[in-house]
């Protein structure tokens, strides 16, 4: 069976004034009842495929990881703890000695963002199994997705030879490259999208990690042997985890291992990176404007309209992107969407 390990650490904020740094993006109810990690929890579901899945989280948003899952009564394997933030590349490492530890060296463990928007469906459960065959012939397993756009806040994965049906060597990964870059790789039509989802055979994983990032590799090391229970949660070892370098495994691993493979998909699949991305998966009504319950539009055409708390109106606007979170409303063009970062920026400055 699989091993799912969920990464839910991470402090995006580009969905403001939704996420904050209380409540990143993975934990927010955006266009559904149930959060994006618990929309991952359930995708890991089925237990005659997956084993309880092992999130990995930092301390301060256990009690949101618990809560969730239990709310949406999902049996977790464990939750790790990482002391302080030191990007995926060490918790990944942290994760995967836990589950050597506890299935073996013959396991393999899917590693899920907690922050994507994806439509599990038939091509979904396609490339799993794809994914699940290659990682068992001993390849790091990427998703790649068809490129849209020369974004810049992805991996590119360049295809090279067929290994299998379905199933491509990676000649080249690219972790985020600039504009110019993107669209050059983009033009070649030989790369895809990282989509942040991976299949991987557990100890060739931690043999890449430490050939490549040693000081990655040690620091989970001595952080899971020293790691201690505490209520649901298992703290790993806050000193020897925080000598970890602050790394993703994009660059830790991906752009520099030989063993990596890559599936290429075409399931729907979202980063929900900025208002626009949420606007474009979102349901709409005849004017093409994505609104929530307490929300009403008039004369107002491609908006995205969305308040839980308090009512929000909008009157005779075109394109743009109108957000009431608790205690701070945005109002934005929707096409100039990716700015928020800069506000949050900004805000956080100011005193
Ligand atoms: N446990 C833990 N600890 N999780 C983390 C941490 C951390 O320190 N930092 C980030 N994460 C989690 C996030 O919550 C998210 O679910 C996932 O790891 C990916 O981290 P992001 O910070 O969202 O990465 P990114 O979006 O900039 O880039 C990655 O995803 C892209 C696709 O969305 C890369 O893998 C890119 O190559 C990829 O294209
Ligand atoms: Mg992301």
């Amino acid at each position: 069976k699989i091993v799912p390990v969920i990464m839910a650490g991470g402090k995006g904020t580009r969905l403001w004034p939704l996420s904050r740094s209380a409540a990143p993006k993975q934990f927010l109810q955006i266009l559904s009842e149930r959060s994006l990690f618990q929309q991952t929890l359930e995708r890991v579901g089925d237990r005659t495929r997956y084993e309880p899945a092992i999130v990995v989280t930092n301390s301060d948003f256990r009690f949101i990881v618990a809560e969730q899952a239990r709310t949406i009564e999902a049996e977790l394997g464990d939750i790790l703890l990482e002391p302080v933030a030191r990007n995926t590349a060490p918790a990944l490492a942290a994760a995967a000695f836990a589950v050597l530890g506890r299935y073996g060296e013959g396991a393999i463990m899917q590693v899920l963002a907690s922050d994507h928007e994806i439509d599990a469906g038939v091509l979904y459960e396609d490339c799993i199994l794809r994914a699940q065959a290659a990682a068992g012939r001993g390849e790091l397993v990427t998703f790649g997705i068809t490129p849209t756009e020369p974004a810049t806040g992805y991996g590119y994965i360049e295809c090279g030879d067929e290994l299998a049906e379905g199933t491509n060597r990676v000649a080249r990964f690219v972790e985020k490259p600039d504009r110019a870059k993107a669209e050059a790789m983009i033009a070649t039509g030989r790369y895809l999208w990282n989509s942040g989802l991976f299949m991987l055979p557990v100890t060739l994983f931690l043999d890449e990690l430490k050939r490549f990032a040693p000081e990655v590799f040690d620091a989970a090391k001595a952080a899971v042997e020293g790691a201690y229970k505490d209520l649901d949660f298992t703290r790993l070892h806050g000193e020897s985890f925080a000598a970890a370098p602050d790394i993703s495994v994009d660059y830790a691993v991906f752009e520099k291992t030989d063993h990596a493979a890559v599936v290429p998909s075409s399931f729907p699949w979202s980063d929900l990176g900025s208002w626009d991305a949420v606007w474009k998966t979102g349901r709409k009504d005849d004017d093409g404007n994505v609104v929530t319950d307490r929300a009403t539009v008039s004369n107002t055409r491609n908006s995205l309209v969305l308040s839980r708390d308090i009512h929000l109106a909008v009157q005779g606007l075109e394109d743009v992107a109108v957000i009431a979170g608790e205690d701070a409303v945005y109002v934005g063009r929707l096409d100039d969407s990716q700015s928020v970062g800069h506000i949050v920026k900004a805000l956080a400055r100011s005193p």
